[in-house]
């Protein structure tokens, strides 16, 4: 089955809540993506809690390994190459991947590659859209990370701006905590701003300096907070619909507007989504409504491709494959691995 021509990547994902793995075939074909989710055990406490990350990691991955190999019908002798996220991440929850990948990769004799999750993200693009290509504009927008990026090519990449202070999908987890509906966030706060009237509460937006593409959400999530507080000691209703389709309104104006002028900025007539919060309905629906005006070409993963999943590292992975770059077994977990420019 495996024709020579093709290159098949077994990747792995463990940087968060999510145990994942997946074959990717050529960078762009998913034979598998098996993804096992945290979510319900870290409810309960209103947030990721890394010890039980890690131990649920252990439990899992070996058996979402193996399942990803069975639905994409292959053995570990099939596999080119195995890809992991070592950063940045959880540290105890990222060496649980490291550590299998390394020993898949020293048992099989097979090339390992380390990936930086943020060009995972940027890379589900090219898994959803065959053709889609560099240059582009990506946004990536996660719950640790708010970056504008420049895409030249495969795996070379300028940063034009990032998060002053808290990612978007941070502002968003620690808002629907305030207004009480628990983690994660993200998705509630999209569900409830539907029935919500985005104009009813006039919350902040941080442009920051003239020409800057940088972000800061510390300012919004505070007032948040003090719209509710203040409510609550006046004796006031609060309508949680309305407060989340306005702060969604705040945080998403302020995206897709930045985002567009960097397009323009740079010459760039593409742009792509990407990380957790590009499954915001608003953000899309917005960015798109843009796009057009601007006849700027928008990209954006599906739903299951936007949140942590193993098909984009094995995505991102393949391109640094092709140009011989790989790792040594002694590659590590950054957990604080920073995303550079890679010209
Ligand atoms: O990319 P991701 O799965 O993990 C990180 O790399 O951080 O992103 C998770 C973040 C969380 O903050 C979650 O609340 C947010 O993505 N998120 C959303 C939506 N779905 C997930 N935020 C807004 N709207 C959504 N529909
Ligand atoms: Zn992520």
């Amino acid at each position: 089955m495996n024709d020579k021509k093709d290159i098949f990547i077994l990747a792995i994902e463990t940087s968060c809540d999510e145990t994942a793995a997946a074959v990717v075939k050529n960078g762009r074909i998913v034979l598998s993506n098996v993804v096992s989710s945290q979510i319900d055990l870290h409810k309960k406490y209103g947030g990721v809690v890394p010890e039980i990350a890690s131990r649920k990691h252990v439990e899992k991955i070996n058996p979402v390994i193996y399942e990803a190999l069975v639905q994409a019908e292959m053995t570990l002798e099939d596999v080119d190459a195995v890809a992991v996220t070592y950063g940045p991440g959880l540290v105890g929850a990222l060496l649980v991947g490291v550590a299998a990948a390394k020993a898949i990769a020293f048992a099989t004799k097979k090339p390992l590659i380390g990936v930086h999750h943020i060009e995972g993200h940027i890379a589900a693009n090219y898994i959803e859209n065959h053709d889609f290509k560099p240059p582009f504009i990506s946004l990536i927008v996660s719950g640790g990370h708010t970056h504008l990026v420049y895409v030249k090519d495969y795996g070379a990449y300028e940063i034009l701006g990032k998060t002053r202070d808290d990612a978007a999908g941070e502002a968003y987890d620690k808002v629907a905590r305030a207004i009480g509906i628990g983690y994660p966030g993200g998705p509630k706060i999209d569900e409830l701003g539907l029935e919500g009237d985005p104009d009813s509460i006039e919350f902040p937006r941080a442009y920051l300096e003239e020409g800057s593409f940088d972000f800061s959400f510390s300012g919004l999530k505070s007032a948040v907070l003090n719209y509710l507080n203040r409510s609550k000691m006046m004796g006031e209703s609060i309508n949680i619909n309305n407060v989340a389709a306005s702060f969604q309104q705040a945080v998403i104006e302020v995206l897709v507007t930045k985002t567009i002028a960097c397009a323009k900025k740079m010459g760039v007539n593409k742009i792509a989504l990407a990380g957790g919060v590009s499954a915001n309905r608003g953000l899309r629906q917005l960015m798109k409504k843009e796009c057009e005006k601007e006849g700027v070409f928008l990209q954006y993963p599906s739903i299951s491709l936007c949140t942590d999943n193993a098909a984009m590292i094995g995505s991102a992975a393949y391109f640094e494959y092709i140009k011989g770059i790989t790792h040594d077994l002694d590659l590590n977990a950054v957990a604080n691995l920073k995303l550079k420019n890679k010209l």
